[in-house]
């Protein structure tokens, strides 16, 4: 059982990445295999679609999903929204069913909004939404402030028990014959007609 956590932060080691490692290190104590995946800059200097197709070859393999980014001016980041815009296009199928949480890193403010934004890409695309004790943030400028944001951190343990109670719940109930039912016919339909 594999969860891949993808970092949409410009700073490869910075908070972001801080709180996704106390994430995977809790998902590896419960025998959790994590990959974390660094998108960088490639999602807007004209690489997306070679960063956005590795990704998509990795969320076929994964069995949960976990989006990190900083908060920029109380919204995930540029570079994040534009890969999981493409992302969720062209793999969405690939994560339906497969639990997932964002978390996100603040200074200060603009969390919860950031927060909001990022789980409707999993809400539009029937994956459970995994929590915590607490909404998934951690305050900091640098990893050495986000490791002192304790509460935070525990946030990020707990998620990670959490995802990794769910997926093994999952792959309990599919021996057991337990799976989704079969989808209706798609209803589509405009605001104008
Ligand atoms: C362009 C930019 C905009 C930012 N906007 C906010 C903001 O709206 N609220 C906030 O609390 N911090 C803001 N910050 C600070 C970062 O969210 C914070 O330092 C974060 O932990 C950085 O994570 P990272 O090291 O993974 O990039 C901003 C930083 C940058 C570079």
């Amino acid at each position: 059982m594999k969860v891949l956590l993808i970092n949409g932060s410009r700073r490869k080691s910075g908070c972001t990445y801080t709180a996704l490692c106390e994430a995977a290190g809790a998902l590896q104590k419960e025998g959790i295999e994590t990959e974390i995946l660094f998108v960088g800059l490639d999602a807007v200097n004209g690489n997306i679609d070679k960063a956005v197709k590795e990704a998509g070859e990795l969320v076929k393999e994964a069995d949960g999903i976990i989006v990190g980014s900083p908060v920029y001016y109380a919204s995930p980041s540029g570079e994040v929204l534009s890969f999981l815009d493409r992302l969720f296009w062209l793999y969405g199928n690939d994560m339906k069913h497969k639990p997932a949480a964002a978390v996100v890193s603040a200074r200060r403010a603009g969390t919860t909004a950031s927060l909001d934004v990022l789980n409707k890409y999993f809400m539009i695309n029937e994956m459970p939404v995994v929590s915590s004790q607490y909404w998934n943030m951690v305050h900091g400028n640098s990893p050495e402030e986000v490791m002192q944001d304790k509460e935070g951190m525990q946030i990020m343990r707990t998620l990670g028990r959490n995802m990794a109670w769910l997926i093994k719940c999952i792959a309990a109930g599919r021996d057991q014959g337990i799976v989704t039912g079969s989808p209706e016919e798609r209803v589509h339909t405009n605001f104008i007609r």
